[in-house]
């Protein structure tokens, strides 16, 4: 009987550019305190790329390198690269094709997926789906964000959250049963409206007025999204659970998106996780929109044994939400 090709993660490796930008530093900058960040989103520090020479792809390269060489894997074998990413390097090309250059990939293709807080789960999912039909054999997914780019550094609503970073995995084809299981993918361009940047793109090219009106920073109605969010990573965790028949016992690690600690402990208590069984790296690197949750694996990886159950779950903009089975593979 032929078996099932599923697409496993066989690697992963993380980056965080070395500057520390702390709560207290944040409370020079606006008007805040490290009490009020810590209790409403858990967050104490996140790192920054200062060098202003750096992008999003160079986060990225630092990544895939790493993982290359702990997976003693030529950038010669390398057939698909697929960059989840809103900081992406210019409007075009994408980051992939610049990141495929810097690292030396020639063989196969690559693209960006923009889904924002979601991207990492959109993209591994799709990669999943190019290794399981052959069209890929070695896959890098990764999350690379320099959110630092498009953060406005005046506004307490949205500076305190987010951090740069990338996280990236190899994935391989498995034919034993392991790896990508089933994924829920969702999403609702109603939710536009309460989390964007809206300077840009072909609807407000960059212009003074642009620049003016503070249109090429993140724009975030906190407490809408936060109440879409709370609904939407429920329902993803919920859903790919049901479908998969699984009680919280038979799922080692929740592996959720590091927006704020209280959607996550929300998520998890609905599921019925507790709290030791929840990824977190938020107090460290605030939200890193497509890079929070390759970078939770690349910190819990030694922790992580072959045939562990992991959900991933995210919710970001756009509106876009998901959760990804994983039955970890080494
Ligand atoms: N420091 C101090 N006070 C702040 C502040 C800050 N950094 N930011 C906002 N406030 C104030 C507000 O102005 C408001 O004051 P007011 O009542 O006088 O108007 C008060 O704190 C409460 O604001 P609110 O927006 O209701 O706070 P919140 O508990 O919802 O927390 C967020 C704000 C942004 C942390 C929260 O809404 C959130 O995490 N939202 C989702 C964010 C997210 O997940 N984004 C990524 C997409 S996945």
């Amino acid at each position: 009987m032929l078996k099932k090709v599923r697409a496993a993660i066989t690697g992963v490796h993380g980056y965080v550019p070395e500057y520390i930008l702390t709560n207290e530093e944040l409370t020079t900058m606006v008007d805040t305190s490290d009490e009020w960040i810590v209790t409403r989103t858990g967050i104490k520090e996140r790192r920054i790329l200062k060098d202003p020479g750096k992008a999003s792809s160079d986060l990225a390269v630092k990544a895939i390198n790493g993982l290359l060489e702990k997976t003693n894997t030529r950038a010669s074998d390398i057939d698909l690269v697929l960059v989840a990413t809103v900081t992406p390097d210019m409007q075009f090309p994408d980051t992939a094709n610049i990141i495929r250059d810097k690292v030396g990939i020639t063989k196969g293709f690559g693209f960006d997926i923009n889904a924002a807080c979601t991207g990492f789960i959109y993209t591994l999912s799709v990669a999943a789906k190019l290794i399981e039909t052959g069209v890929a054999r070695k896959a890098i997914v990764v999350g690379t964000e320099k959110m630092s780019t498009i953060v406005d550094y005046t506004d307490r609503n949205t500076c305190i959250i987010f951090g740069d970073g990338a996280g990236a995995v190899l994935l391989e084809p498995n034919y034993d049963d392991f790896g990508i299981m089933d994924e829920f993918l969702r999403s609702d361009g109603y939710g536009r409206q309460f989390l964007n940047m809206e300077g840009g793109g072909s609807l407000n090219p960059a212009s003074h007025e642009t620049v003016d009106a503070r249109q090429h920073y993140v724009y975030q109605d906190g407490r809408q999204v936060f109440k879409f969010a709370v609904t939407g990573m429920q329902e993803a965790v919920t859903e790919i659970m049901l479908r998969n028949k699984l009680l919280t016992q038979d799922v080692k690690w929740l592996v959720p998106h590091q927006a704020n600690i209280r959607i996550i402990q929300s998520t998890a208590e609905k599921a019925g996780f507790p709290m030791d069984k929840v990824m977190l790296n938020i107090e460290r690197y605030g939200n890193t929109t497509a890079a929070t949750i390759p970078l939770c694996l690349w910190d819990y990886e030694d922790q992580l044994v072959k045939g562990d159950q992991l959900i991933l779950v995210a919710f970001g903009g756009g509106f876009t939400w998901g959760s990804i089975l994983i039955k970890w593979a080494y």
